[in-house]
């Protein structure tokens, strides 16, 4: 089956369902029954349904990317890379493993990482995510970055607690600035798609330089496969058997090693923050094309 046919048919026939994450006001205002995906193949060419040119609030997926652009020896030594089985925004395991958090996608691990960058995180990453994609346009939603802001109690005290184990380096507050930012950047499920291509093509960007080693690439793969979706990890590898990133804007980012990247977006989510509409089309997926790592 072509691509086209394929991702026409799963937006048919994709079960939407869950609740638009009512924790960030601006993100509870989206319809939950909203719909997208974009198949981008290693040349680039994109094949989508539904809104998959809608920009929408790409939250955590944020998070794989700014993993690829601080990732290295020295990183590790802050962060841990094992499954947390806890919520993504959980605290309870920082006290016990001396404020190293688990591993860089749960947001305790995530702050770290944009601590590591330091000052300019979050324009550095915009900067990336514009030439893979070639889309100039792609931006921060300044009213998501306030909302988040003013409902950021959590993350505040996820960055202090780290803070007093001496594992932050800049202040708190620069860098709850540069997480909410890189947070609230409004993407297309097209754009997101071509800019994750360098993790299907090994470690290599769109324009043939290379980002990551061919270890690299598959670290932060290996880190998506365990880590990307939480306390669903395990469920997500389960049923998709595809690296991937979710964020609470609804999208997923998954990659088929050698072949494809994939975003889809469907606002409602499940009780773990993960698009219940993303993680069936992703099923459906790799069901239909047997493209899995596994
Ligand atoms: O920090 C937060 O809570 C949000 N900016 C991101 C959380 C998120 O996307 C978790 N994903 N499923």
């Amino acid at each position: 089956m072509e691509l086209q046919q394929l991702v026409d048919r799963i937006a048919a026939e994709v079960m939407p369902g869950g609740a638009s994450a009512d924790y960030i006001p601006a993100l509870a205002r989206v319809d939950a029954r909203r719909f997208g995906m974009a198949v981008a193949t290693l040349d680039g060419e994109v094949s989508g349904a539904g809104e998959y040119r809608q920009p929408f609030s790409i939250q955590s997926i944020s998070k794989a990317f700014t993993l690829a652009l601080a990732v290295g020896d020295e990183l590790w030594e802050r962060v841990g890379r094992e499954p947390s089985g806890s919520p993504f925004n959980s605290l309870v395991q920082l006290e016990t493993e001396n404020g190293i958090p688990r591993n860089p996608f749960i947001n305790a691990g995530a702050l770290v990482v944009t601590d590591h960058l330091g000052p300019g995180a979050s324009d550095r990453l915009l900067a990336f995510l514009r030439e893979e994609s070639g889309n100039d346009t792609i931006g921060i939603d300044e009213e998501v970055a306030k909302s988040e802001l003013d409902h950021g109690d959590r993350n505040r005290a996820l960055a202090h607690f780290m803070a007093s184990y001496g594992n932050m380096r800049n202040p708190v507050d620069m860098v709850l600035h540069e997480y909410v930012r890189q947070c609230s950047i409004a993407m297309s499920c097209a754009d997101l798609a071509k800019s994750a291509l360098f993790l299907a093509r090994h470690g290599v960007r769109n324009d043939g330089e290379r980002l990551l080693g061919v270890s690299g690439a598959k670290r932060v793969n290996a880190v998506m496969l365990t880590c990307g979706t939480y306390d669903a990890a395990g469920q997500f590898a389960y049923r998709v058997g595809l690296p991937g990133k979710s964020g609470v804007g609804g999208g997923i980012v998954a990659v088929v090693p050698g072949r494809c990247a994939i975003c889809v977006w469907g606002p409602g989510l499940d009780a773990r923050g993960n698009s219940v509409a993303g993680v069936d089309a992703l099923d459906r997926f790799t069901t239909l094309t047997g493209w899995s790592v596994f």
